[in-house]
């Protein structure tokens, strides 16, 4: 027999994107005009440990729809499973299991069922609650777009967006001083961002953490393009991406983060590179948070609002872990332990990846050989040191 709940809890977990908004708004609206009563967790998992539940009501959901951010706050170190309670003076972080302070809050507010946005993590930091009989619906968010189980995450379109006009914007600049440009994007260990922005940007080079890369081969690119006239190169990297050989580049270790990694830099180090290694000035430019703020594009407002309709339907229909998900053009749902199978990478065969590189942009792992033939052909102007 299935049951639908009355109190239902809603969180967002992780890193924010442009989207979350779009999603709250629409569960709160779909879940109240089904009669149900929505509670706002804060600052994700935890405003569960720390007991900081408010009501949703209908205003205050309504105008949020095109907000970047999130109405509730978020959190990306709060697994109550796992969770940081103190950090030594020669760096030992305290870890205790706080998920009873949770069961705590969930019986105080008689919450029902737990909608939980968020990414992989958040869909980790969910199971605990799963098991013990609580229904838990997880929203798939991240600019990453490497949930496993899901095509499509909402926020991504947005992050490409951001990307894709500074693409723009340093095509013009390196066209006028006859520079590399190199466009530093986020991702993780994916390189989703990078590769659809290096195609709408035009990138000459797109530089993924699913293909190592060769530092000669950029600058082989380079002088290519020198060779037919061109006066600028403009390469898009993701932050995982790493040379053959070589290993990601860190920009900080938080050791109380179940993340402790924050990738950034290796954009810094090819535009090092080429300035030192040819006759080509490079700049780099890391965009960094500027990828996750800001108002959602229609397409992440559009897909916030279906999978928030979705997962107030599934909890209506007393379905209990499951994971909303966009599969095969349309938004349906997996069990939410699916996620837990490892991110979703950037398949080499990738019908993006084929096109990218049927447009001449390399992604470091190889100069095509018609490109060298071209390049001698007419000449290179021998620019490589
Ligand atoms: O997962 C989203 C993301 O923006 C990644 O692309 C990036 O590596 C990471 O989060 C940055 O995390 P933080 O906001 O903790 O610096």
């Amino acid at each position: 027999m299935t049951t639908t709940p009355r109190r239902i809890g809603v969180l967002t977990g992780g890193g924010d994107c442009p989207g979350l908004n779009a999603v709250l708004r629409s569960v709160t609206k779909h879940a109240i005009q089904s009669g149900l009563d929505v509670h706002g967790i804060e600052d994700g998992f935890l405003g569960l440990i720390e007991n900081r539940v408010r009501d949703l009501r209908y205003d205050d959901v309504s105008g949020i729809l095109k907000l970047g951010g999130t109405i509730l706050g978020t959190s990306n170190k709060a697994n109550p499973a796992r969770f940081a309670t103190g950090q030594a003076e020669d760096g030992t972080v305290t870890w205790e299991d706080v998920t009873a302070d949770c069961f705590a809050t969930i019986e105080e507010h008689g919450l029902e069922a737990l909608v939980v946005i968020g990414g992989d993590g958040t869909m980790a930091c969910a199971q605990p609650f799963a098991a013990a009989g609580i229904p838990v619906i997880g929203v798939p968010k991240t600019i990453d777009n490497d949930v496993h189980g899901t095509e499509l995450t909402f926020g991504f379109q947005s992050a490409v967006e951001v990307a894709t006009e500074a693409l723009d914007r340093v095509h013009t600049t390196a066209e006028s001083h006859g520079r590399a440009l190199v466009v530093e994007v986020m991702g993780r260990n994916a390189g989703w961002i990078a590769l659809h922005a290096g195609i709408a940007g035009g990138a000459d080079v797109v530089l993924i953490p699913e293909i190592p890369f060769r530092l000669d081969h950029i600058l082989e690119q380079i002088d290519w393009r020198t060779s037919i006239g061109r006066r600028s190169t403009v390469i898009c990297v993701a932050e995982g991406a790493c040379m053959e050989g070589g290993e990601q580049v860190i920009h900080t270790l938080d050791p109380t983060s179940p993340d402790p990694v924050k990738l950034g830099g290796i954009g810094e180090q090819i535009a090092h590179e080429i300035d030192s290694r040819s006759d080509v000035e490079a700049r780099a430019v890391t965009l960094g948070h500027v990828q996750r703020g800001g108002s959602p594009v229609a397409d992440d407002r559009v897909l916030g609002t279906l999978f928030g309709a979705h997962a107030t339907r599934l909890l209506l229909d007393g379905a209990a872990n499951r994971m909303v998900a966009w599969r095969h053009g349309a938004v349906g749902d997996v069990d939410i332990t699916v996620p837990g199978q490892g991110q979703r990478t950037v398949p080499l065969d990738d019908p993006h990846v084929l096109a990218a590189r049927s447009c001449y942009t390399t992604f470091g792992d190889e100069v095509p050989r018609k490109l060298r033939e071209e390049a001698r052909g007419r000449g290179p102007r021998g620019l490589l040191r």
